[in-house]
């Protein structure tokens, strides 16, 4: 995608904040000096594009996103490689998926060349925040979600949008360490129909009870079974999940009720460079417990922008627990993590073409 003829107007901040360490990194805590801005109409698109300094955004009770959730966004990370380049790691991915998020919420799409201009430009205007130490990146959030003051039920007439940006370390607190994870028989997260291929706000928000009880007997997140049998795995809501079973690598199907990951989709890529069989079919809960009985599930890990690779030592079902290799990390995970790391840090030769320069 070309993006030089687009130019941003820049309004800078006057005092730039203390930036923290890279070891006092949490996740999603810290916002940069600057963000992103811009108006949407539905009949005239979105117009004047700004970068201003971060700051709060001054909403009407009445607005409809806050109402009705007409709401979506995208997660991406900039990473800072040893040649200190800051590269983005496939946005045209996440603007693609932006834009299916805005097609299924009645949001109008925003032009990619704008959108790739918007995070490049904005991304080296806060570049010093992008931090250094391996684990870290610099997570960026773009929303747009309904501005209409209107209790209608009904798409907003007009929008905003904006980019904001967040140094960050691991998404779990457990790092590396392989996570607990409950499996979900009673709440469902999606429906054939619904809008769990979206990344929409009402996504997150219904499945804040689940993960809640989840954590509270012990487990890290929950993971969600389809809608209607409660019988086939479908994701995590923060990372899709993948399962060596056999030589194989499997990954539940993306047919319109999961999040069509970036790193899922970049995992399944690697997996095939690596010579090994890469299947997208469905996969049971039965499956999985009959393949943990016979030895052959050798692998669970979860897979996302935030989350990265996040391997999974034991999943608990009806009070049944398949522990994965004995908790323990397996080398698959391991391989794509540290591949995956090196690729975004520009220390592997990126064959696919995955990383964009922030600068030219
Ligand atoms: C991401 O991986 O970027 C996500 O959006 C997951 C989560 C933090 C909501």
């Amino acid at each position: 995608m070309q993006t030089k003829q687009i130019e941003i107007p820049v309004t800078r901040v006057r005092r730039p904040k203390p930036r923290p360490l890279d070891d006092q990194l949490g996740f999603g805590q810290v916002f940069t000096d600057h963000m992103f801005l811009m108006d949407g109409a539905a009949d005239a698109g979105w117009s004047d594009p700004r970068i201003v300094p971060y700051g709060p955004l001054s909403l009407e009770p009445a607005t409809v996103a806050l109402h009705y959730g007409q709401s979506i966004f995208e997660g991406l990370k900039a990473y800072r490689g040893e040649d200190d380049a800051v590269r983005l790691f496939r946005p045209e991915r996440n603007i693609a998926r932006f834009n299916r998020s805005a097609a299924r919420l009645c949001v109008p799409p925003v032009d990619p060349d704008l959108f790739l201009a918007a995070l490049k430009q904005l991304v080296a205007v806060d570049r010093e925040w992008v931090p250094r130490a391996p684990g870290t990146s610099l997570y960026i959030r773009p929303v747009a979600f309904a501005s209409d003051p209107d209790l209608h039920v009904r798409p907003s007439r007009t929008y905003c949008f904006f980019i904001m940006l967040s140094p960050v370390a691991a998404y779990y607190a457990e790092g590396f360490r392989p996570l607990r994870i409950r499996v979900e028989d009673r709440y469902a997260r999606s429906v054939r129909g619904g809008t769990g291929a979206a990344k929409t706000a009402g996504n997150y928000a219904g499945s804040l009870l689940a993960g809640e009880e989840a954590q509270a007997a012990g487990f890290a997140q929950v993971l969600w079974l389809d809608g209607i049998r409660q019988e086939y795995v479908e994701e995590v809501g923060s990372m899709n999940i993948a399962f060596v079973i056999g030589d194989e690598l499997v990954t539940p199907p993306a047919t319109g009720t999961l999040l069509e990951g970036v790193t899922r989709e970049s995992v399944l890529q690697l997996a095939r460079d690596y010579g090994m069989t890469v299947a997208e079919r469905p996969v049971t809960i039965g499956e999985l417990l009959a393949a943990a009985r016979d030895g052959t599930l050798r692998e669970v890990f979860g897979t996302g922008t935030a989350a990265v690779i996040s391997p999974v030592g034991e999943l608990a079902y009806k009070g049944e627990r398949i522990r994965v290799r004995d908790g323990a990390v397996g080398a698959l995970s391991r391989r794509l993590f540290d591949d995956l790391s090196a690729i975004q840090r520009g220390r592997l030769p990126d064959r696919h073409g995955w990383t964009v320069p922030v600068e030219d």
